[in-house]
């Protein structure tokens, strides 16, 4: 499986913050943005993964986050010169993708849960089986989302409506979807709609006509989600952010999961811990790395450390 992060877009509702920085970087609490979309694809066990965002936009991520080597990963980049719509992102994507499996995730959705794991293996289990995923969230506005209505029991979607007129389900289709090796060629046969994107919906659309999308709830007692796409999001996320981590554990750390997955090795952590020095997150690592009874012997030690220099 492999996964695309599309963190471009025009962010119109949080200018001027926007006008010189991407919405992607901006903190969530204590960690850039995408690090919170980087660390769910990585909790799916995703390692190749594509960044799509602006040409202005683009170097910013690749100074932040490299070729994915600190994390044990593989992170490409790819530019979407205008924002045309999220299905786009399977037709930039069409050679990374190379007819295999791929996520996708928005880079403004921001996601957690101790279960967290579970149901992203779910997904995955899902597209091996034949079916699609998305996740669903009911929400009290659904006229604003593009909402589902699926079988309870198998969890099959027989209707798809972007921001329904009048009432169909309050599920919103959040902006996680797990797709299989059609999503580029159904891309490609989209034409865009009235607003001029090519729609996400009209994609997933594709697989309700096979009866080959799935949907996963996320009820609000277990899982946190937060589009921060508007300054009350923003707000929200960051909140919400702060709170969860009163109990130690910090929320979307993708050093953290490289490490507990066994991507880098005890010796890298603390190599990335000692880099970011007192901060914060600098101490959170190294205290993950020296409580850890992982045989660092077992962890791959033969990742590439040239990007600890660059972050000096
Ligand atoms: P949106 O929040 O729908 O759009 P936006 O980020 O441009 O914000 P605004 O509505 O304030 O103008 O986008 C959801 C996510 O998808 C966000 O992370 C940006 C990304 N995106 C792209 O990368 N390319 C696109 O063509 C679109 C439409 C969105």
């Amino acid at each position: 499986m492999k996964g695309i992060i599309l963190a471009g877009g025009k962010a119109t509702r949080i200018r001027p913050v926007t006008d010189v920085l991407s919405k992607q970087i901006l903190p969530i609490y204590d960690k850039p943005m995408i690090y919170y979309p980087l660390s769910v694809l990585m909790l799916a066990g995703i390692k190749d993964i594509l960044l799509i965002s602006t040409p202005e936009f683009t170097p910013s991520f690749e100074e932040l986050l490299g070729d994915g080597a600190r994390f044990g990963i593989h992170i490409k980049y790819k530019i979407q010169k205008e924002a045309n719509g999220l299905a786009q992102a399977f037709i930039i994507g069409e050679e990374f993708v190379n007819k295999e499996p791929c996520a996708l995730i928005l880079g403004d959705n921001i996601l957690w849960g101790e279960e967290l794991e579970g149901k992203l293996k779910k997904a995955v289990k899902n597209v091996e089986e034949g079916f699609v995923t998305v996740f669903c969230r009911q929400v009290d506005t659904p006229a604003d989302f593009g909402v589902a209505v699926y079988n309870e029991k198998t969890g099959i979607v027989s209707k798809l409506v972007e921001k329904p007129t009048k009432y169909v389900s309050n599920e919103a289709v959040i902006g996680l979807y797990f797709y299989d090796s059609k999503a580029c060629d159904y891309a490609k046969t989209l034409t865009p709609s009235a607003r001029g994107e090519l729609e996400i919906t009209d994609l997933n659309k594709k697989y309700v006509e096979e009866k080959a999308l799935k949907a996963i709830p996320l009820k609000k007692e277990e899982f946190e989600w937060n589009d921060a796409g508007s300054f009350e999001g923003l707000f929200k996320a960051s909140e919400q952010v702060r709170l969860s981590q009163n109990n130690g554990a910090m929320i979307a750390s993708p050093d953290e999961i490289a490490f507990q997955k066994g991507w880098i090795s005890q010796t890298d952590l603390l190599k990335i811990a000692q880099k970011y020095g007192k901060s914060k997150y600098g101490e959170y690592l190294e205290d993950v790395a020296r409580k850890s009874r992982v045989d660092d012997k077992k962890a791959d030690d033969t990742m590439s450390l040239d990007f600890l220099d660059e972050l000096k």
